[in-house]
């Protein structure tokens, strides 16, 4: 335990001289990683806290502000002394029901340092450090006391004084939505952005800060800290009257995280989001499965059939059952309906739908009964259009019905400006609704695909049952806007998706859309489609396109084969906005999915990641023709089988705009 022995400073000597880097701190406590490399501080200098992280002793984050200010009362900045200090570490293995790995293991150290004001009402704020081998995060607990009970947080004072001007990759800070394109600048030139923000500095160690376990709270986004360079200051995203956060004692923070690696892989094959989040509540998982799944979606997005009823409807009991017949013959487990039920013509309007009435021409009952019999689960779906606050007092009856005819499945929607008004998708009100549907969901035995959702902060790991959700701009842009460049799934890996998993909706093989959206398309080759399913993880995971564009093409074979949860995740090569490749196991079989940009390129990626040195693989590769190109050919696959070895090493021919995917199924020789 050490205590502070400074004098107090009050106003803005304070603030000069907590950021003051001469300044000796009259405290500081640290704590390493398990591999000694990474180190946080924290340091009280007059009064005022601050933390750092560093890595071989080269600094990561500069000493940096934290705290909170409130509506009504004083600051949580500054005043404080060393009030205790407790360390421990963790050391487990733990078993996801799905994921990108089936075993992981959570090792870190923690320091929790509690603050108490030296005067006014001796409030009380620990800050909670966890550092790992590859990364680190820390939260706020306010714990019951005297001094602090209910309150209104006006600014999270969190920054990330970071220690050069980065190259980063960010998405601008709606406070509605995630679906943008991610733009590349300097640190300098950030304007504000939703997490997960990537970064890499000038020595080549890569960096994302985003936040873990985001409870009753709201999102975090960064902007410019005012007066300081290079620096990103927590933003949180406002309630209609301004205010951040409407909390009370006792309260715990999300995570705010930083994750560090030498390699853009390292920070893909990390779990240290999910392991800042409590371990799983739910019993019996032995209903939560991972499903492939087709879906009455694709030709309601490119104009071909239509959500509402009339003579295109897309949900009508025969359509339905044409894609379970097609689902059955080629082994995928579900089918999504959307449009299935009464108010898409009020689409946006308060109260448009009521969840539980169909259309005439479809029966739910008949609909799930045939998939049942085909072994096909049809996936719901509730589109709120925004009405959040209606959703919530229909919700038991529409998940009661869905469980009543053998539904357990449901993907959400909350396209348009939220009910209440004024509310955002990422404030703390909808933080909290997310969180009750989900919970109930879990009640019901229902697991849940969240469009328009909250960012995950990997609360996964304690619903597993939460499965997939949106978040991204996904596929359906290329349907009906000027698209998603071939750049944008080469960023995906390394920012939205070291949040958690994301439901793309990969599979187009229709790519020019010349039938029905002959002024749109989609910016890739059909190789690099079938490579999204291994660079792209998402334990509900969709062949997008039209049974009928699937229909006898051989590269089908592929996404047919394709799991969607994995043993083992490793990230064979990438340069973000690039390209990468990743492998990722499955038993004893491995699948390699490899995309480019708008360039083509030759990569060469060495097969050690296969058992058994010598042991043979049959490999069955996807690629690009000599001639494929996203805009002029997109079409052109080759398909070849070879025996590969661990010893081997494989050549990427990607064309412009391409990609290449592999599965190898070792050989079992006969004796
Ligand atoms: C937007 C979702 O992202 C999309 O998947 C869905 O089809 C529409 N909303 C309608 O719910
Ligand atoms: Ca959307």
């Amino acid at each position: 335990m050490s205590r502070l022995a400074g004098t107090l400073l009050t106003g803005a000597m304070l603030v000069t001289s907590a950021l003051n880097a001469q300044a000796a701190p009259d405290a500081t406590e640290a704590v390493s990683s398990p591999d000694g490399r990474i180190e946080a501080v924290l340091a009280l200098t007059a009064g005022r806290p601050t933390y750092s992280i560093s890595r071989d002793s080269r600094p990561v984050i500069q000493p940096s502000t934290l705290g909170f200010r409130f509506k009504d009362d004083p600051p949580l900045t500054g005043g404080f002394t060393v009030d205790g200090v407790e360390r421990s570490a963790v050391d487990e293995t733990w078993r996801p029901v799905w994921g990108s790995a089936s075993e992981v293991r959570n090792h870190c150290n923690e320091l929790a340092v509690r603050l108490k004001e030296e005067g006014g009402r001796g409030r009380v704020m620990t800050v909670v450090f966890r550092v790992f081998d590859d990364g680190v995060g820390f939260r706020y607990v306010l714990p019951e006391q005297p001094g602090l009970g209910s309150f209104d947080i006006v600014s999270e004072e969190t920054a990330f004084r970071l220690a050069g001007d980065h190259t980063v990759w960010w998405n601008r800070n709606d406070y509605d939505s995630y679906e943008h394109l991610f733009r590349k600048t300097a640190l300098s030139a950030v304007e504000g952005a939703n997490t997960p923000v990537t970064m890499v500095t000038a020595e080549g160690l890569y960096l994302s800060i985003h936040e873990a376990n985001l409870t009753d709270y709201s999102g975090m986004t960064l902007v410019p800290e005012k007066g300081v360079r290079n620096s990103l200051a927590a933003e949180l995203v406002p309630w209609p009257d301004g205010v951040k956060v409407v909390g009370r004692t006792p309260l715990a923070t999300p995570w705010r995280t930083v994750q560090i690696g030498e390699r853009p892989g390292d920070l893909v094959e990390s779990h240290l989001i999910l392991n800042l989040n409590e371990p799983c509540v739910i019993e019996d998982t032995s209903w939560i499965r991972p499903m492939k799944y087709l879906g009455i979606w694709w030709s309601l997005h490119i104009g071909g059939e239509t959500w509402h009823e009339g003579p295109t409807h897309g949900a009508t009991t025969a359509n339905a059952k044409r894609y379970v017949d097609f689902a059955a013959e080629h082994g995928f487990e579900g089918v999504l309906v959307e449009g299935w039920n009464t108010g898409w013509d009020r689409w946006g309007a308060k109260g448009a739908f009521d969840y539980v009435t169909p259309y005439d021409d479809f029966d739910l009952e008949e609909v799930a009964r045939y998939g049942r019999e085909k072994g096909v689960a049809i996936i719901g779906h509730h589109e709120t259009g925004g009405d959040a606050a209606d959703y919530e007092t229909r919700v038991d009856e529409a998940f009661d019905l869905y469980r009543r005819v053998g539904i357990d499945a449901v993907k959400t929607g909350y396209a348009g400006g939220i009910y209440p008004r004024g509310q955002h998708h990422h404030g703390q009100w909808m933080v909290f609704h997310y969180r009750k549907i989900l919970e109930k969901a879990a009640e019901k035995r229902i697991m849940l695909d969240v469009h328009e959702p909250i960012k995950p902060t990997g609360i996964s790991r304690t619903y597993p049952n939460m499965m997939t959700r949106e978040g991204v701009r996904g596929m359906e842009y290329n349907a009906w806007s000027e698209g998603n460049p071939p750049e944008h799934t080469t960023i995906l890996p390394f920012t939205r998706m070291l949040a958690g998993p994301l439901d793309y909706t990969p599979g187009i093989f229709d790519l020019p859309l010349d039938e029905f959206k002959p002024d749109n398309r989609v910016h890739t080759t059909i190789a690099k489609q079938l490579a999204l399913y291994v660079v792209l993880l998402s334990p509900l995971q969709m062949a997008a396109d039209l049974p009928e564009n699937y229909e006898g093409n051989f590269a089908f074979q592929f996404i047919e084969r394709v799991p969607c949860t994995w043993d083992e995740t490793r990230v064979l090569d990438a340069a973000i906005g690039d390209y990468v490749v990743i492998a990722r196991r499955s038993g004893d079989g491995w699948y390699l999915g490899g995309i480019t940009d708008e360039e083509g390129r030759v990569l060469e990626v060495s097969l050690d990641f296969l058992a058994g040195g010598n042991m043979p693989y049959l490999t069955r590769i996807f690629r690009d023709a000599s001639d494929a190109h996203w805009e002029t050919n997109p079409t052109a696959v080759d398909i070849s089988t070879v025996e590969l070895r661990a010893e081997d090493t494989m050549t990427l021919e990607l064309a412009p705009g391409g990609g290449a995917a592999a599965y190898f199924r070792p050989m079992v020789r006969e004796r």
